[in-house]
């Protein structure tokens, strides 16, 4: 049974500001805290399947900064092999400015180094896709390197799972390399050309023109995902307060990805990412906030 789970991603540093509510357009308002901490969407899913006890592998590119070293740090501590993290001289690392408040978060993402993550970088580690059973990705790396990874992974049976965020707009030339699909609703906004439609008349549309599976995630009310004949919608479960919901479409990816490695069902795999993602926003941080197994086992009635 395949269970090696590879990302293909970024790595960021996220300095992350506080505060009891966002600005409004013109307006000043005084923070709490600011925090620097190692996030990118790549990162992120790879630590929460890390978490999670998963076979796992992290791909992406850092610059030669102090926030690229603070970055491989942290991949230490948390013992992620970081043997094909590339590091490139005289760029800046990944930086995300996050406004963070009790309810919600705001990001702008400068990619830095990340950009450098390109096609040339998937032939120097195309023996480890090569070798994965799943290859989860996200687009904060340019789309051109995840079309190629994507192609690469599907001439090699992997299975390939994609995040769409920061939102793009798709044609069939790449989704055909995709088999799931996670968009939250504004992502699927910008996938679709009928977002405006209900559920169901989407989730026919899309069937109907792809093959790729969508799951969609609906931020506090949980994730919808077609089953043959019907949307299945699963409510978000709620396992404490919430403090940071950054990186819960990552928690939520890294759960989905685990459970695809084992070969769950669609629904189990769901079932697990909503606990993975409704724990993760229990605690701050994108990545400290990631479950580890036995957190989630106090929720999971087979055990991880
Ligand atoms: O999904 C959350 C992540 O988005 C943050 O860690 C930030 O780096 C941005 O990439």
């Amino acid at each position: 049974m395949g269970e090696r789970v590879v990302v293909l991603g970024s790595l960021n540093m996220d300095i992350v500001v506080s505060a009891a509510r966002k600005p409004e357009v013109g307006e000043t308002v005084l923070g709490e805290s600011v925090r620097y901490v190692p996030g990118g969407k790549g990162a992120n899913q790879a630590i929460g399947l890390k978490q999670l006890d998963a076979d796992k592998k992290m791909l992406g590119v850092i610059g030669d900064d102090i926030f690229g070293e603070k970055i491989m740090q942290q991949l230490h501590q948390l013992t992620i092999d970081r043997q094909h993290i590339k590091q490139v001289n005289g760029t800046a690392t990944g930086i995300a400015t996050i406004i963070h408040t009790p309810k919600d978060n705001s990001i702008i993402v400068v990619p830095g180094a990340n950009t450098a993550c390109t096609t040339a970088y998937v032939d120097e580690v195309e023996a480890v896709i090569a070798s994965a059973d799943v290859l989860l990705m996200q687009f904060e790396i340019p789309l051109e390197t995840v079309k190629y990874a994507l192609q690469l992974a599907k001439k090699n049976n992997v299975t390939t799972i994609v995040n769409p965020a920061p939102a793009q707009e798709l044609t069939e030339d790449l989704l055909r390399y995709i088999d799931y699909i996670t968009p939250n609703q504004s992502e699927l906004a910008v996938l679709l050309d009928n977002a405006n439609e209900d559920l169901e008349t989407i989730f026919k549309q899309w069937n109907r023109k792809h093959t790729t599976e969508l799951i969609v995630t609906l931020g506090e009310k949980g994730c919808a995902y077609w089953d043959g004949e019907n949307v299945i919608k699963i409510a978000a479960k709620q396992l404490g307060e919430v403090r940071d919901t950054t990186g819960a479409g990552d928690a939520f990816n890294a759960g989905l990805a685990y459970g695809i490695s084992k070969r769950w069902t669609i629904r189990q795999s769901v079932l697990l990412a909503n606990t993975v993602s409704g724990l993760a926003v229990t605690k701050f941080g994108a990545q400290a906030g990631m479950p580890t197994k036995q957190d989630v086992n106090r929720f999971w009635i087979n055990k991880l």
